[in-house]
């Protein structure tokens, strides 16, 4: 029932009901701004939002379209002070409909694609508290802020760098890429860098032929944005290695606003939700990712290498190595219970629980190959077709993925499968225990003996999520009358108490998006709560939540069939007359204690 005082420490606020209001909606008692929003300017010279009158050389000094993953580093001494933060933002795609008032989808202008390339990316932002309140306002202008575009220099590292497959008649070194595209998901290291998942690569390459082409989603015509009529990269039948250059995870140095962003070859390349790091008891990163695909696996990538602790610059530059030297895994689950049982049916596997056990199944170490049939460079930049030939689980969508701080089990957001079952396809088990599956899952992980590296692991569902009501659904057992109905996890953070924030994406109730969130232990675990709910055609994203504030970021509002600039489907967040743009919300406690103590 939500009543204040009887939630887990952190998660004692009145949940925000189910609803379609074209806003953010937080709980009573809580109070909301907007950080920035698209088109803010961030850098020096770079002039205020003029929607009318965008151009290229605008957008790549402002803050980038559809904000995704956010992450808050600390700054320290000269460059923040206490009350200073720097915001690290990916800008997963640009939406031409929402962005020009004038786009012919059969014949955008070049001004538009050059426009929506300086859309893309990252953003790096100091961000300050506000005067009133717990809220964050950007500081514009700052040293330390940055845009990174789809046309920035980034550099590929590690074990495929250079490799044949990379090497474009541009780049014939297969090391230097131009841009980033589709940053969906992070993660924030323990060493002060950030990590930023290329997602959805393929929707930018026309012609696709090969059959890694296809096992990669490329279509075989034009794309649906036609940038191949601007630049010859984006046709794969003229650079057929371009793709391969895309579909990495990203290392940035937010703090070095002279450094090049890396592509880490070393964690595959597959359509990356998400990145987010631990550290074994030995120091070495282990790095758990899901590749948001119906059917496709998660993964860990353990580096032979360990953190130097410290903010010394040989520190730094030592942890800088740590994602491009040790063994990639892909997961194989089994469950424990017989599948007939769970099949969609409502009822629980028969010893009560969806679980069993799982093993990680290396597929490269450095140049070593252990995928028979593959070289080393090929499961790096092929690493899907790895991934089938060792027989990895075919899972729902594996979004983003996090390990809890405290407990150090891993929660891996499946967020919906609607072909599973169907003909010619997997069906249902007890990790993905539901044919046209809409709404979802969390699965939970706990490596043996809690080590990172092991090579086996338990798991369970933590959440099979729907409608309370639907007989399908589990809270981690929780009495099911007293949580909130959810649909579509996407991303997940922890917050200071050690509770688990879901975001979605997909909202399959009839109502919007929104946040949520539940704890993972104690007698509470289970009970989740809508924290807040996003304006019509938004999905939830890039949750950050410190004991002050909950971060967000709102992306794509006014996403429907059909809507336009013309026809707005959202009004948000300026109201009627202005143009719908997606924004990073902060919100605080209006009474200044902690969020849900
Ligand atoms: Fe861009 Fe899988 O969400
Ligand atoms: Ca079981
Ligand atoms: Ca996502
Ligand atoms: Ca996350």
């Amino acid at each position: 029932n939500g009543s204040k005082g009887k939630a887990a420490r952190g998660l004692r606020f009145t949940p925000v009901a189910p609803n379609t209001d074209d806003k953010v909606t937080v709980p009573d008692g809580y109070d909301q701004n907007v950080v920035i929003r698209w088109g803010d300017p961030i850098l020096r010279g770079a002039p205020a939002f003029d929607p009318e009158n965008q151009t290229a050389k605008a957008q790549a000094g402002q803050f980038g379209y559809n904000n995704d993953f956010l992450s808050l580093l600390p700054l320290h001494g000269e460059f923040g002070g206490r009350r200073r933060q720097l915001m690290v933002a990916n800008h997963e795609y640009s939406d031409e409909n929402l962005m020009f008032r004038r786009y012919d989808p059969e014949n955008p202008t070049r001004e538009q694609f050059e426009i929506a390339l300086a859309a893309h990316g990252l953003s790096v932002v100091v961000v300050e508290e506000t005067r009133r309140g717990n809220g964050l306002t950007a500081v514009p202008r700052h040293h330390l802020n940055r845009r990174l575009t789809a046309t920035s220099t980034f550099r590929l590292t590690g074990p495929a760098a250079g490799s044949k497959y990379l090497r474009t008649s541009a780049d014939p070194t297969g090391r230097k890429v131009l841009g980033t595209l589709n940053n969906c998901a992070g993660g924030t290291t323990p060493w002060g860098t950030t990590l930023h998942g290329e997602e959805n690569f393929n929707q930018y390459f026309a012609n696709g032929s090969s059959a890694t082409d296809k096992r990669y989603g490329l279509g075989s015509g034009p794309t649906e944005r036609k940038w191949e009529r601007f630049d010859k990269r984006f046709d794969a039948r003229q650079e057929p290695n371009e793709s391969h250059r895309h579909g990495w995870v990203v290392e940035l140095d937010p703090y070095d606003p002279d450094s090049t962003p890396r592509k880490r070859t070393a964690l595959g390349r597959f359509k990356h939700e998400a990145a987010q790091p631990r550290l074994t008891d030995d120091g070495r990163p282990v790095v758990y990712m899901g590749d948001d695909e119906r059917f496709d696996y998660f993964y860990k990538f353990v580096s032979s290498r360990r953190m130097k602790k410290g903010n010394s610059r040989a520190a730094r530059e030592h942890n800088l190595t740590l994602l491009d030297e040790g063994t990639l895994y892909v997961a194989k689950l089994t469950g424990d219970s017989p599948t007939t049982e769970i099949d969609g049916t409502g009822k629980l596997p028969a010893d009560g629980e969806f679980d069993g056990s799982g093993i990680w199944i290396p597929l490269a170490t450095g140049d070593k190959s252990h995928v028979p049939g593959m070289t080393a460079e090929e499961v790096y930049v092929f690493t899907r077709l790895a991934g089938d030939k060792v027989g990895a689980t075919k899972m729902d969508r594996p979004e983003d993925v996090e390990p809890s701080p405290r407990t150090g089990r891993v929660y891996v957001a499946l967020t919906n499968n609607t072909d599973r079952g169907k003909a010619g396809k997997a069906g249902a088990d007890e990790a993905n225990p539901r044919n046209a599956n809409k709404h979802g899952q969390i699965l939970e992980l706990a490596e043996h003996r809690n080590d990172a590296s092991a090579t086996r692991f338990a798991w369970s569902l933590f959440l099979v999520a729907g409608d309370p009501d639907d007989p399908s659904t589990y809270f981690a057992g929780f009495p099911k009358d007293r949580v909130s109905p959810i649909s579509c996890p996407d991303n997940v953070a922890f917050d200071p108490h050690g509770n688990l924030w879901i975001s979605t994406d997909g909202n399959k109730l009839g109502s919007h998006d929104g946040l949520f969130g539940v704890a993972v232990s104690g007698d509470r675990r289970g009970e989740l709560k809508q924290f807040l709910t996003v304006p019509i055609g938004a999905e939830t994203c890039g949750p950050v939540i410190q004991s002050e504030r909950v971060l967000v970021a709102v992306q794509h509002p006014g996403e429907t069939d059909g809507a336009s600039v013309e026809k707005p489907a959202s009004v948000w967040p300026d109201g009627p007359g202005r143009i719908v743009r997606p924004s990073v919300v902060s919100v605080w406690r209006k009474d200044g204690c902690d969020i849900g103590v």
